[in-house]
């Protein structure tokens, strides 16, 4: 629910499957997040106040988030990984294709991730998940894939087929510099494969394992994306998310840029608590 200039972190996760033509949406929730449930549901008494209040564009605001999609919400009852999290979905997703979407990466760009993927998912009818490259220090975060690039649209550098996978390996032992960023395209066949696999990194059921486990009888595919992700479950990532996004507003982006010309940032002091007399 962290605003990333004045929308929910989930909200734009939620907005890029629907502009990718996705119209059900299940969010897979937990203790203490009920304020997700609110956000996007109607809120009368908000409505009424605005309405009597004669606030027309802020009830547009409010109504559009409400009117915007059909959802569900599972509850994941203990954190025990992101594999975890998505077998939640079994029952409610059944046997069709499903998409993914972890909301801390925040991705902007002129085609929506997630359709870039569905156009790969829908030429192949195979699995796909979103690639980005990382420097080797920043590896050992990611899911890592050992991938094979493929021709696709006249492209020789951005589709790949997947031979292996790892998550959060050491540096060292890492595949390749191609990390998996939060945006997948799967078909029911993963819900089988999270069944079977054990508890892996962290104690947790990966997604990344049970990806690797339906390899063995199905290709893979990993596209490199068009776009710009920002790591927003990190603090210097959300940081850099808010100005970039505050900068491309139109109500609020040349106000921004003007206020943050006047910071002297060649000084070191800018920013640090100053002490006055
Ligand atoms: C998750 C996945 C990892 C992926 C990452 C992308 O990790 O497990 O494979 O590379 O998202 O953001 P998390 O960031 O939840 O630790």
């Amino acid at each position: 629910m962290l605003p990333l200039v004045d929308k929910p972190l989930i909200q734009y996760g939620v907005e890029e499957a629907i502009h990718s033509g996705i119209q059900n949406i299940v969010i897979i929730t937990g203790r203490g997040k009920s304020a997700i449930e609110d956000h996007f549901d109607v809120s009368f008494e908000l409505e009424h106040l605005l309405e009597t209040r004669n606030k027309k564009d802020l009830l547009a605001t409010v109504r559009n988030i409400s009117d915007m999609i059909d959802v569900a919400y599972i509850r994941q009852r203990e954190a025990l990984g992101l594999g975890h999290a998505v077998l939640r979905a079994r029952a409610i997703v059944g046997s069709e294709p499903f998409a993914v979407v972890l909301s801390d990466d925040v991705i902007d760009a002129e085609i929506p991730c997630l359709r870039q993927l569905l156009d790969v998912y829908e030429f192949f009818g195979a699995p796909v998940v979103a690639l980005m490259e990382v420097p080797p220090e920043a590896i050992s975060a990611y899911g890592v894939v050992d991938a094979e690039p493929v021709s696709h649209n006249g492209c020789r550098d951005r589709l790949y087929r997947i031979r292996n996978m790892v998550e959060k390996p050491r540096k060292e032992d890492a595949p390749s510099n191609l990390a998996i960023i939060g945006r997948y395209v799967l078909t029911p066949e993963i819900f089988d494969s999270l069944e079977m696999i054990e508890a892996g990194t962290l104690g947790e059921i990966q997604l990344t394992d049970g990806l690797k486990h339906l390899l063995r009888n199905r290709p893979i595919y990993g596209y490199k994306f068009e776009g710009t992700r920002y790591d927003a479950g990190d603090k210097l990532g959300f940081l850099k998310a808010t100005v970039e996004f505050a900068l491309r507003r139109d109500d609020l982006g040349g106000p921004f840029r003007e206020y943050l010309k006047t910071l002297n940032l060649q000084d070191q002091t800018v920013g640090k608590a100053t002490e006055h007399a």
